[in-house]
């Protein structure tokens, strides 16, 4: 046991991924995470090989947006291997959220993989609420652009953008705040 220890948690957790572009499910996992650790820093993956919808800077953007009141979220690119950025930046912990079953096996050997890498890094799962057990970005995009209605599904600001990209009537600014309800 280590009671001569004395007790510290982890301050500051990665959460990384392509967030293209952030939706409620991902703002429910920072959320999460918000309650084990001070800060939660969302890394975006620079990947020369995808072909996002939104630019890094403009996912950047909505990620600030959405988070304009909220200091304890913050907001990074990256580029390269993942353990290396969270040492570079002094995060022990990876957070990874899982939906579903069907998540778990590439998200696994990710895990297993940063470990090999870089013992020194955990990855912690986090399940977020049901409600957004099939919400993911890619589906977000394909239903927005079929004429679906994304409303609940990703905060205000990414509505917006959704709309101003597709030529769709944009909605209202909303009342409450920058986030979207998760
Ligand atoms: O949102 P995504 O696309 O599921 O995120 C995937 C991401 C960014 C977490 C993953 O592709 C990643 O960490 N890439 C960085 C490169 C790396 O470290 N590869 C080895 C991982 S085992």
């Amino acid at each position: 046991m280590t009671k001569d220890k004395p007790s510290s948690r982890p301050s500051l957790a990665v959460f990384p991924g392509s967030f293209d572009p952030i939706t409620n499910g991902h703002l429910d996992i920072v959320e999460r995470g918000l309650h084990v650790f001070d800060r939660v820093r969302t890394a975006i993956l620079i990947n020369p090989e995808k072909k996002p919808l939104f630019s890094i800077d403009e996912r950047v953007k909505l990620i600030r947006d959405t988070y304009a009141d909220e200091p304890r979220v913050e907001i990074d690119t990256f580029s390269g291997l993942l353990v290396d950025y969270a040492e570079k930046v002094g995060a022990t912990v990876i957070i990874r959220g899982i939906r579903a079953i069907s998540d778990f096996e590439f998200e696994f050997q990710m895990a297993l993989m940063n470990r090999r890498l870089n013992p020194a890094i955990e990855t912690v799962f986090m399940m977020p609420a049901e409600s957004y057990s099939y919400v993911s970005s890619r589906l977000v995009k394909e239903v927005f652009q079929l004429g679906g209605r994304v409303s609940d599904l990703v905060p205000p600001v990414v509505e917006r953008r959704l709309c101003e990209v597709y030529g769709s009537p944009i909605p209202p600014d909303p009342a409450s705040g920058s986030r979207g309800k998760p």
